[in-house]
């Protein structure tokens, strides 16, 4: 029987990590996968997920089942963080999911259960799995127009226009904060200006939110979130701890769905059970555990805030180095676009050749629409990355 399967696409960004370990270079630069790396290159365990960890080793009596949308404290606990008060709680169903891919994955899922006809409306670029998943689950996916080639900004226009195309049933993508694969993002008043959009067509935003406290720091990221949730009577919002907790590998993520009223609240918490009992029955506990305990604990949760505050400046001091360091080789201002850029990602801007020049010639690994991983980079590798860029002639 399986001698009829074919084989699949393999995802170029975890391609890119497997090439990088195969090369034996000596210097070599991963820009590649969404993983943050500090200065020695290593992606360390945070000191109050270390510290939780103890403590839940100390504490835990039972490793017995959790509800199958997982244990309450932790989707209290990522509601808080991600919406604060801007959604009244009764308003929310939430599950836990295997990481933020899950709860993409049980969103798109729930779509199509809601209403088989839904398209999904997705930024042109986008984080590729986006559109993998959605050709999986069967979901047409329709692109809206969103990064400016020339600028290296938003296209608000284009994306503006395209999305006006949007029908009452279909769903519109968008990221909450740090967009993947770009690195550009809204602005309050341009977010402002999507909001009117989706108000105007009736279409239902979903909104990606893995990089919370990687852009302008943990509350401003998750403004705009809050504010559309605020405003639509429907939504979907799929968090990740993967990142801004560095906890990748115990796949930790939350599905919210926002109702319009309360009543409809008991409904959408029985639906994201079933689907979860489908598709994986319990959702892992030990990373959502780890975050529910530091973010209920003021002492650990205000270490792992100035951690993360750490990482986040550590990153955006890179990108300075780098957009001075590309001034001063190139005399122009052409690379300014790096230090406003902001998350973890930054789309070079480049062709596929460049970057297959940049790896071939220099050992540079960046995914072939040319986002980089601005964590990859260090003090030394800063300088090398940008004589590379001028070498090959971006
Ligand atoms: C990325 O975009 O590199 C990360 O989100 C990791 C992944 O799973 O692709």
């Amino acid at each position: 029987m399986f001698e009829t399967l074919k084989p699949q696409p393999v995802d170029k960004i975890l391609a890119l990590m497997q090439m990088y370990r195969d090369d034996p270079r000596p210097v070599k630069v991963d820009l590649g996968v969404g993983v943050y790396k500090d200065a020695s290159g290593l992606t360390p365990v945070m000191r109050a997920v270390k510290a939780a960890e103890h403590w839940i080793w100390e504490n835990q009596d039972t490793k017995v089942y959790t509800g199958l949308t997982g244990h309450p404290a932790f989707a209290d606990a990522m509601i808080d963080l991600v919406l604060a008060d801007a959604v009244a709680r009764d308003k929310i169903a939430a599950a836990a999911t295997p990481g933020g891919t899950g709860a993409v994955r049980q969103a798109f899922e729930l779509i199509r259960m809601a209403n088989p006809e839904a398209r999904v409306f997705v930024s042109d670029p986008t984080w590729p799995n986006h559109l993998s998943i959605l050709d999986y689950v069967r979901i047409e996916a329709v692109s809206y127009r969103y990064f400016d080639e020339a600028s290296r900004g938003v296209d608000l226009d284009g994306m503006l226009e395209d999305l006006k195309q949007v029908q009452k049933g279909d769903v519109v993508l968008l990221h909450g904060c740090c967009h993947n694969p770009t690195g550009a993002n809204l602005n309050p008043v341009e977010w402002d200006a999507v909001i009117e959009v989706l108000l105007a067509t009736g279409a239902i935003p979903m909104i990606d939110i893995a990089y919370q406290g990687f852009g302008e720091g943990l509350e401003q990221d998750a403004a705009a979130t809050r504010k559309v949730a605020a405003a639509v009577p429907e939504c979907l919002i799929v968090a990740s701890c993967s990142k801004n907790f560095g906890i990748y590998r115990e796949r930790t993520g939350l599905l919210m769905v926002i109702s319009a009223d309360a009543s409809a609240q008991t409904l959408n918490q029985g639906t994201l059970a079933f689907l979860n009992r489908q598709n994986f029955s319990f959702p892992p506990d030990h990373g959502a555990r780890i975050v529910s305990t530091i973010l209920t604990d003021p002492a650990l949760r205000q270490d792992w805030q100035e951690e993360l505050e750490a990482v986040r400046n550590t990153m955006l001091g890179l990108r300075r180095q780098l957009a001075d360091e590309l001034q001063r080789l190139s005399g122009s201002d052409r690379f300014a676009f790096l230090a406003q850029h902001r998350g973890m990602f930054s789309r070079l801007g480049t062709s596929p050749d460049k970057v297959e020049a940049l790896r071939v010639e220099h050992g540079i690994y960046m995914v072939g629409d040319s986002r980089m991983n601005i964590a990859g980079l260090n003090d030394e590798t800063v300088p090398v990355l940008a004589k590379a860029i001028i070498d090959v002639e971006v």
